[in-house]
C-alpha cells in the first residue's frame, strides 16, 4: 500500500525535512485565531496576497500564481508544459543530486527523466546540463541551494542555461535562497523561458499550511495558471501568509540563527572527522559513513535526520536541519555520543 505523506517519526527534534524549527511566527498564529466564520465558509479569495507577494518580491502581479505548496507548483509546471501540452517524447533534465519531487512530476506526466552527475564535491555541472538539452527537452530542473548538498548554482550559470534551451522552461527552485545565495529574480525580465519557485514553508516556518509561488513570464507562467485548480489553496493559509509578509523581523533573525547552527555544525564535523559540505541552506549533508544504525541511534537520542543513502550521488550521507541554536546544539550532543559508542 502506498502511504499518505511520511511516516511520522514519532518523538523528538524533526531535523530530517529542513523546515523552520523555530516555528511560525507569533503574527501568523495570531491572524488565524482572528478569523471570522465567513473566511472559513467562504471559497478563498486570492488576488489581495497575489497583489502582496508580488509587492514583496518586486515583481508584476501576473508573474504570480501561488500554489499549494512549491510542490504543487512543480508537478503542474509538468502538467502544463509536458501533458497538456501533448508533448509524446518529453524528455526533463535533472541534474543530481535531486528533491524526488522532479523525477516524480517527470513520471506523472510520462516524460523521460535525463539525469546529470555532480562534479566533485558537488560542484554543479553547467556544461553536462547544456549538453543534455536536445530538441525534446522541455523542463530543466534546477535547484538552488541544492537540496541535500548545500550548493549553490551561479546565476551566471543559470542564464547561460535558460540561453541554451529556449524552447524548454527552466524551473529554477529557490526554496531555501533566503538562507544564502543570490537570488535570480533580478534577472528574470531577460529570461521568458524562467520560472523561479520559492516557498513560505522553510524560511517563513508555514510548511503545515502549503503556499508556494512560482513567478515568471506569461510565456512560462500562463500555462501553469491555465491547468491550476481555481481553489488551489485553503483560506486560512492566505490569511497566514499575509501576516508572515508583513512580520519583516522574523526571517532575518531565523535566517541569523540558521547561520550560526551551520557553524556550529561544521565545527562538530571537524572535531568528529566527518566530512561535511558546507551549505547555502538551513541543513548540512554530513558523510556518516552506515547510514542505517547511525539514524536509529539519533533518533534513539529523539533526534530524527534524514538519511541521503539511497541516492546513488550521496552514499553514506545523511541530511540535519540546522535551525534554532538550541535545537542545534542537542542534535550536535547526540551526534557526540553516537559517535563516542561506535569508537568504543
Ligand atoms: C528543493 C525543494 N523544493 C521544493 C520544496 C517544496 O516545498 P513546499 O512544497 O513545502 O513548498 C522542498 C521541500 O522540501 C524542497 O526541498
Amino acid at each position: 500500500m502506498v502511504l499518505q505523506g511520511y511516516p511520522s517519526p514519532g518523538e523528538g527534534l524533526r531535523l530530517h525535512l529542513n523546515e523552520n524549527t523555530g516555528g511560525c511566527s507569533a503574527r501568523v498564529l495570531d491572524a488565524i485565531r482572528h478569523a471570522r466564520p465567513n473566511d472559513v465558509s467562504a471559497y478563498p479569495q486570492y488576488r489581495e496576497v497575489v497583489d502582496a507577494t508580488a509587492r514583496y518580491f518586486g515583481v508584476d502581479p501576473d508573474w504570480v500564481l501561488l500554489t499549494n505548496g512549491l510542490d504543487e507548483g512543480i508537478l503542474m509546471a509538468a502538467v502544463a508544459h509536458i501533458a497538456k501540452a501533448r508533448v509524446h517524447d518529453a524528455e526533463t533534465i535533472i541534474p543530481q543530486p535531486a528533491f524526488d519531487p522532479y523525477p516524480n512530476s517527470t513520471a506523472a506526466v510520462g516524460a523521460k527523466a535525463v539525469w546529470v552527475p555532480p562534479g566533485p564535491d558537488y560542484a554543479f555541472p553547467t556544461q553536462a546540463v547544456i549538453d543534455a538539452v536536445t530538441p525534446r527537452t522541455r523542463l530543466i530542473f534546477l535547484n538552488t541551494p541544492n537540496n541535500p548538498s548545500g550548493q549553490l548554482i551561479d546565476p551566471d550559470d543559470l542564464a547561460r542555461i535558460s540561453d541554451a534551451a529556449p524552447h524548454a522552461v527552466v524551473l529554477i527552485d529557490e526554496a531555501y535562497i533566503e538562507f544564502g545565495g543570490t537570488t535570480f529574480l533580478p534577472r528574470l525580465h531577460r529570461h521568458p523561458n524562467v520560472l523561479l519557485g520559492r516557498t513560505f514553508s522553510k524560511a517563513y516556518g508555514l510548511a503545515g499550511l502549503r503556499v508556494g509561488v512560482v513567478i515568471g513570464q506569461a510565456q512560462a507562467l500562463d500555462p501553469v495558471r491555465s491547468v491550476t485548480l481555481p481553489f488551489n489553496i485553503n483560506g486560512i493559509a492566505m490569511t497566514a501568509v499575509q501576516a508572515a509578509l508583513a512580520d519583516t523581523q522574523f526571517l532575518p533573525r531565523y535566517a541569523a540563527q540558521v547561520e550560526e547552527s551551520r557553524k556550529l555544525v561544521y565545527a562538530a564535523c571537524e572535531r568528529l572527522g566527518l566530512k561535511y559540505w558546507p551549505s547555502a541552506a538551513n541543513y548540512v549533508m554530513v558523510q556518516v559513513g552506515d547510514t542505517a544504525p547511525f539514524v536509529s541511534a539519533m533518533a534513539a537520542r529523539q533526534i530524527h535526520v534524514r538519511d541521503r543513502s539511497k541516492d546513488p550521488t550521496t552514499p553514506g550521507c545523511i541530511r540535519m536541519t540546522a535551525g534554532i541554536l538550541s535545537h542545534t546544539i542537542r542534535a550536535i550532543e547526540a551526534l557526540d555520543s553516537v559517535m563516542a559508542k561506535r569508537q568504543a
